[in-house]
């Protein structure tokens, strides 16, 4: 990649934080914002000069929640960590935490060490890691403190599903959860009762259901809102801050609130795919239409659940917003064409996400602009401990910016999509809102519509590892 002009002056734009609105030029150099301010023309001669006027001006999205090239259901997720990044940016967003995941007994430093492997020479973003703890033992204990004190991970995620894959028992949260409060890390999870799903996939099997309708049958919203319910109880027995991934319905929703109101520490993460579409997809004549919205937790029947979720999200009983983009082409999907349990989970979200909050939050008037950014960038910043690096239009902050233009409009789809997957779980969806320029690290990336950097040679792009190395929550 040819190196861009290092510095960098956008005019005339209205500047969105998640506290304020105000009119503002920003002049960037070197990656970062130097001077925000009223009539800034003076401040470089040779800077390359963007005009924003009648634009906004935001931080750069942040998705919380990524798996680019996991390996799953015996496959490999289609976007990998050039795809997935190089989509995240077409749509606004300029870092993605992804998730490091191994299985039983494998080593979490290992596994980390592979993923690293995986995402440097690809990723065109920011990037960071969550680390899944998927079993217990003393190594796992003596690997959480090394990934914290060494390699700035600050968050872990536990999962109550999956069961013999990444499942762990009551006990071994409450251990995890333990040794997440001792390191000043934060705790996520996975909030699905596994045995139940377990048991009742196997039952609605016998029952001859055998497609994606039954992934969501066997588990119900009940059966999400019981595991977040427990998740959070545990935690508070333990005095441990606890971030609730991929909230896809009103139960766990409605658990996640009764937290809050109790006074615990819980975050709640709803996802672009069920702020903008629902589970009666999986009902939709097409096979693969309908497995291509097969993820867990499922997407919800009730059509009254993106909205219901959008409002908590507003108002502040949902917090911010991730994607979980995972996704699988056709051919992989088809490896669960006689049985829905053998559908690899996952959908797209990562290009998408801005412009379905952007829609069905701000456009649809549930939603300020200031609201907005903090659920799509500032909330994630402050939460994994990176504000005000990210997360803000400030001086001193990366120049990782978004000017969007909120008049105008495009029409989602996969054929013109920058994922490397043949489907699109938004497909058709009209947002008003688009990225008309994105800026990493004060590049200019994205150039209306047009992602401007090589399609083939990732090794020449931007390579980054953001370590977010915090004590956070201690
Ligand atoms: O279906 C999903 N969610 N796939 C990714 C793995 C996870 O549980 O987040
Ligand atoms: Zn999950
Ligand atoms: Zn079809
Ligand atoms: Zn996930």
């Amino acid at each position: 990649m040819s190196e861009g002009p290092r510095r960098l002056l956008i005019k005339g734009g209205t500047v969105v934080n998640a506290d304020r609105k105000f009119r503002a030029d920003v002049y960037c150099e070197d990656g970062i914002i130097r001077k925000v301010g009223c009539d800034l023309e003076g401040v470089s001669s040779d800077a390359k000069v963007v005009d924003a006027t009648g634009k906004l001006v935001m931080p750069g999205g942040i998705d919380t929640h990524t798996h680019m090239q996991l390996p799953f259901f015996g496959t490999t997720a289609a976007d990998d960590f050039y795809h997935g990044t190089r989509a995240a940016l077409a749509g606004g967003t300029t870092m993605i935490i992804d998730f490091v995941l191994g299985g039983k007994n494998q080593s979490l430093l290992k596994m980390y060490e592979q993923w690293r492997g995986w995402a440097d020479p690809k990723v065109c973003c920011d990037y960071s890691f969550h680390v899944g703890v998927t079993w217990w033992g003393e190594e796992v204990y003596q690997d959480m403190a090394t990934l914290v004190s060494d390699k700035g991970v600050n968050s872990f995620k536990m999962f109550l599903a999956y069961k013999d894959l990444f499942m762990l028992r009551d006990d071994e949260l409450m251990k995890a959860f333990m040794r997440c409060k001792e390191l000043g890390a934060l705790a996520q999870v996975h909030a699905e009762n596994g045995d139940l799903i377990a048991a009742q996939s196997e039952k609605m099997i016998k029952l001859g259901i055998t497609g994606p309708e039954g992934h969501e049958m066997c588990r119900p919203e009940e059966v999400e809102g019981e595991a977040t319910a427990r998740a959070i109880t545990i935690a508070s027995q333990v005095n441990c801050p606890i971030y609730i991934v991929h909230v896809m319905s009103k139960s766990a929703a409605q658990a996640v609130m009764r937290g809050k109101e109790k006074g615990h520490v819980v975050f709640g993460e709803p996802i672009a795919a069920c702020l903008g579409t629902d589970g009666t997809n999986y009902w939709h004549k097409c096979w693969r239409h309908a497995a291509g919205y097969v993820m867990g937790p499922p997407l919800r029947p009730d059509p009254s659940t993106p909205r219901y979720l959008m409002t908590l999200l507003a108002n502040g009983d949902l917090d911010l917003t991730g994607t979980d983009n995972c996704t699988f082409n056709a051919d992989q999907k088809a490896l669960g064409a006689s049985d829905f349990r053998k559908i690899p989970n996952g959908v797209n979200g990562v290009e998408d996400r801005m412009s379905v909050i952007w829609e069905k939050g701000v456009h649809a008037g549930l939603m300020d602009p200031c609201r907005y950014v903090a659920v799509t960038s500032t909330t994630a910043a402050r939460v994994f401990n990176i504000y005000p690096q990210k997360g803000v239009i400030a001086e001193g902050s990366d120049a990782d910016i978004v000017v969007w233009d909120p008049e105008a409009t495009r029409t989602i789809s996969a054929k013109t999509h920058h994922h490397n997957v043949d489907f699109n779980i938004f497909e058709g969806l009209e947002c008003h809102g688009i990225p008309l320029l994105v800026i990493s690290q004060g590049r200019v990336v994205v150039d209306h519509g047009k992602v401007c950097f090589p399609s083939l040679n990732p090794l020449t792009l931007t390579i980054i590892l953001f370590p977010m190395s915090i004590y956070r929550w201690r």
